[in-house]
């Protein structure tokens, strides 16, 4: 039996008050909330201090992608703040990953590096626009691959790349996935997606899930639902 994920709170929300609003209603259930592009160039490193020092661990989802000298110099810019995950675009390349990943490891030691493969937005199509003819699949898992190979220890996947990518990757890599919406709630702009009992049954590490709890009335509710989902497999 799979063990049981860990929730990310997406927190995106128009405003800090907002946030505010929505950790304090969530309380100590949560652990992990991640704060993306919109919100980190708005509100800035003083809010992910904020956040973490309510006493969440931060998923900073930045999804850097440059020449590796200014990858790695963009972590060093980062590396004294108070986050627990970070993304990055496998695309950027086996050099860009390794430097990435070694300075981590020595200067970011409680960070967990994750990997950007294809972005769900992407279609075959879009693909061959750019020039890549393989399939979404196999450049999927070529990415994985380059970037776990690169010492990245953790990969984003749509719920359904969990079962090609779980039996690809060692066991030590963690799988983060976003496309999540509980039985019975709406899927929004979400069109892959995994209820969060099937996406434990897959093998993911950490589920990323914003609206189905920002949207609920009672947003502490709607996290119990389900955290109370994940645990059943396991009691029951
Ligand atoms: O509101 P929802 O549960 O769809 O939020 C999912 C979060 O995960 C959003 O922050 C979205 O940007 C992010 N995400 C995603 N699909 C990806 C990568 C990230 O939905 N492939």
């Amino acid at each position: 039996m799979n063990k049981v994920p860990s929730v990310i709170l997406a927190l995106d929300v128009e405003d800090k008050d907002r946030a505010r609003s929505i950790l304090q209603a969530t309380g100590d259930k949560l652990e992990w909330v991640k704060i993306g592009l919109q919100t980190y160039l708005r509100d800035g490193p003083d809010f992910v201090r904020e956040v973490a020092d309510s006493g969440k661990n931060v998923f900073l989802d930045l999804k850097l992608y440059d020449i590796p000298n200014t990858m790695e110099k963009a972590l060093e810019s980062l590396a004294d703040l108070p986050i627990g995950m970070l993304t990055l675009h496998a695309s950027a390349g086996p050099e860009a990953l390794r430097r990435c990943a070694q300075f981590a490891e020595e200067s970011m030691p409680n960070v967990l590096l994750l990997a950007v493969t294809v972005l769900t937005s992407m279609d075959q199509e879009t693909l061959s626009s750019i020039g890549v003819d393989s399939s979404v699949d196999k450049q999927v898992n070529r990415l994985a691959s380059l970037a776990s190979g690169s010492g990245i220890g953790g990969i984003v996947c749509s719920p359904l790349e969990l079962s090609q990518l779980r039996p690809l990757l060692p066991e030590s890599v963690k799988l983060v996935t976003p496309g999540i919406r509980p039985s019975g709630s709406q899927t929004g702009d979400q069109r892959r997606i995994m209820t969060p009992a099937e996406a434990r049954e897959t093998g993911a590490d950490y589920l990323v899930i914003g609206r189905p709890i920002l949207a609920h009335e009672k947003p502490a509710d709607a996290l119990d639902g389900i955290q109370n989902e994940l645990n059943q497999l396991t009691n029951g």
